[in-house]
């Protein structure tokens, strides 16, 4: 029997250094709410067997023709953080449309707009967009990190249906999506599962010898436990996207820790801690259809299947704790604010990669300017408020406008200067929250205007304050709105003025 608990509260002590992760494109997926969860297995081969059976690409690189252009808009991508340049390629275009379209930015904020075709250099690819309404126009992916070529590839075809022309650096890394993406669902809250384990199994640490779970992409079951029988990754499938990707070649017995005792023990050790969290929803050979990326099922070498952007992630180089992470007293044991991959023995598990990392000859000083993993997260995370337009915020009889149309599924008001909400389950309640309330995930959306604030509508969860009515607002003082369509997609976040 599962007993199934609402996760209310994370405490917050981030210690943070490194740790989780979720790729770029999982995070640029989720935001863009676009992404094939589907569960369903059918249709047989994976991709990676297709790529392995196929051998590496052989398709010899064409560099795509350039393509004229009168302006360019340069800027940042908030996602892979890199360098990215618009062509304003299509000959309809008018300086002024132009301008105004570079002004009012491809992503949050504006660029900046200059005459003259893009040359961004190195670039991962170029992204050629025809929209159904307006011209086109091609962006120029900025990078020199071959990790990112399937991520930003992915985001070009899935989030703005361009076509992807990879660079060199690329052609032999770019795998394109499978097309039949369908729309996303809504990230599930994280629930806590207690269960008995199986007859014959030992019996778990929980109260009356159950083992509890948590069920979200940070969770962990106990070690030596398999996540897929203890936790949800019908839940997990909805915190990030998941679709197969083909790794990189697992190698062979030609290599030597293919027979090599001491190495296998602790490439098994590494396997099994994985196995008992929820990164193996995805990260395993029984993932719906395929693995994404690297396997544990890979066989002897199936770390080679993880790029070294990965490897270095792991052995501790790179940061990612926006990410989120539970404290390992409430996670089985399993830290991962002290490592990447979460473990019960974080010296063991930076050691395995941290070896790897050695082998593979990888560039530490080239590792540490890797950018923090978690793109929007990180951005989220560093946001600074500005004052509410007109007509935005509370107001004197206690509605809360926030001046759109979208419906919001995440409603927050804080104090003027508290940390801006993240993900759970250790950033959604940062201190000076004064009013908190979610919508599950089988409610309706809340529509701006609509809600008073401190009056609970039914189809809501108040998460704070947990029982009492929110501390009365002060006229003529200052308050932050945030309020998010799903977790991680935010809507409107501005400081107002009671
Ligand atoms: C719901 C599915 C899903 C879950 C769960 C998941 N991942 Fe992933 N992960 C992906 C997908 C999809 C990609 C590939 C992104 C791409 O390249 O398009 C990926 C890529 C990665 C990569 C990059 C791999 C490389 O070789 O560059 C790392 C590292 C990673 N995941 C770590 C983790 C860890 C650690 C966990 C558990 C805490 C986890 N993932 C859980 C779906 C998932």
């Amino acid at each position: 029997m599962k007993a199934v608990q609402r996760l209310f509260k994370c405490v917050l002590r981030p210690r943070v250094s490194v740790y989780l992760l979720v790729s770029i494109l999982g995070i640029t997926a989720l935001a863009c709410e676009e992404a094939d969860r589907s569960s369903n297995a059918a249709n047989g081969e994976s991709e990676t067997e297709v790529m392995l059976d196929q051998g590496p690409s052989t398709e010899a690189f064409v560099a795509p023709a350039t393509k004229p252009a009168q302006w360019r808009c340069s800027y940042s991508n908030p996602f892979s953080l890199a360098a990215e340049c618009k062509a304003y390629t299509d000959t309809d275009w008018t300086e002024a449309e132009a301008r105004a379209d570079c002004e009012a930015g491809q992503y949050e904020e504006a660029g900046t707009f200059e005459s003259g075709n893009c040359d961004l250099s190195p670039i991962l690819g170029y992204c050629d967009v025809a929209p159904y309404i307006g011209d086109d126009y091609r962006l120029f992916l900025g990078g020199d990190n071959p990790d990112l070529c399937n991520v930003s590839g992915r985001a070009c075809v899935v989030n703005l249906k361009g076509e992807f022309l990879p660079s060199e650096q690329c052609v032999d890394r770019y795998s394109p999506p499978e097309m039949n993406m369908s729309t996303s669902s809504v990230f599930e809250w994280p629930t806590l599962s207690c269960q008995a384990p199986p007859e014959g199994e030992q019996s778990g640490q929980s109260e009356n010898g159950e083992v509890c779970t948590w069920n979200l992409i940070s969770g962990c079951t106990e070690a030596g436990r398999d996540y897929y029988e203890y936790g949800s990754c019908d839940t997990v499938y909805t915190n990030r996207p998941y679709y197969p990707v083909p790794g990189l070649p697992a190698g062979d017995e030609s290599d030597p820790r293919y027979s090599d005792e001491t190495y296998q023990q602790e490439s098994n050790w590494v396997k099994e801690q994985v196995k008992a969290c929820a990164c193996v929803c995805c990260h395993d050979d029984r993932a719906p259809r395929g693995p994404s990326t690297w396997s544990v099922d890979a066989g002897p070498l199936w770390v080679n299947t993880m790029s070294d952007t990965a490897v270095a992630m792991f052995a501790g180089y790179i940061d990612s704790s926006s990410l989120g992470a539970f404290m390992p007293e409430e996670n089985n044991g399993f830290d991962r604010i002290q490592s990447a991959m979460p473990t019960t023995d974080v010296q063991r598990m930076l050691a395995f990669f941290q070896a790897e990392f050695d082998r593979r000859n990888i560039d530490p000083a080239w590792a540490e300017n890797v950018r923090p993993i978690g793109g929007p997260l990180v951005t989220q995370r560093d946001y600074q408020p500005e004052a509410c337009a007109t007509g935005i915020g509370v107001n004197r009889e206690g509605v809360i406008n926030w001046g759109s149309e979208q419906g919001v599924r995440y409603l927050y008001i804080l104090e003027e200067d508290a940390n801006n909400p993240g993900i759970p389950p250790n950033f959604d309640l940062p201190e000076k929250t004064l009013w908190r309330i979610d919508i599950p995930s089988d409610q309706d959306p809340l529509a701006s205007g609509t809600v008073r604030y401190g009056e609970k509508p039914s189809q809501s969860i108040q998460v704070f304050p947990e029982t009492q009515a929110p501390q009365a607002l002060e006229e003529g003082q200052q308050y932050y709105l945030y309020v998010m369509r799903d977790v991680a997609i935010p809507v409107e976040r501005c400081v107002f003025t009671y």
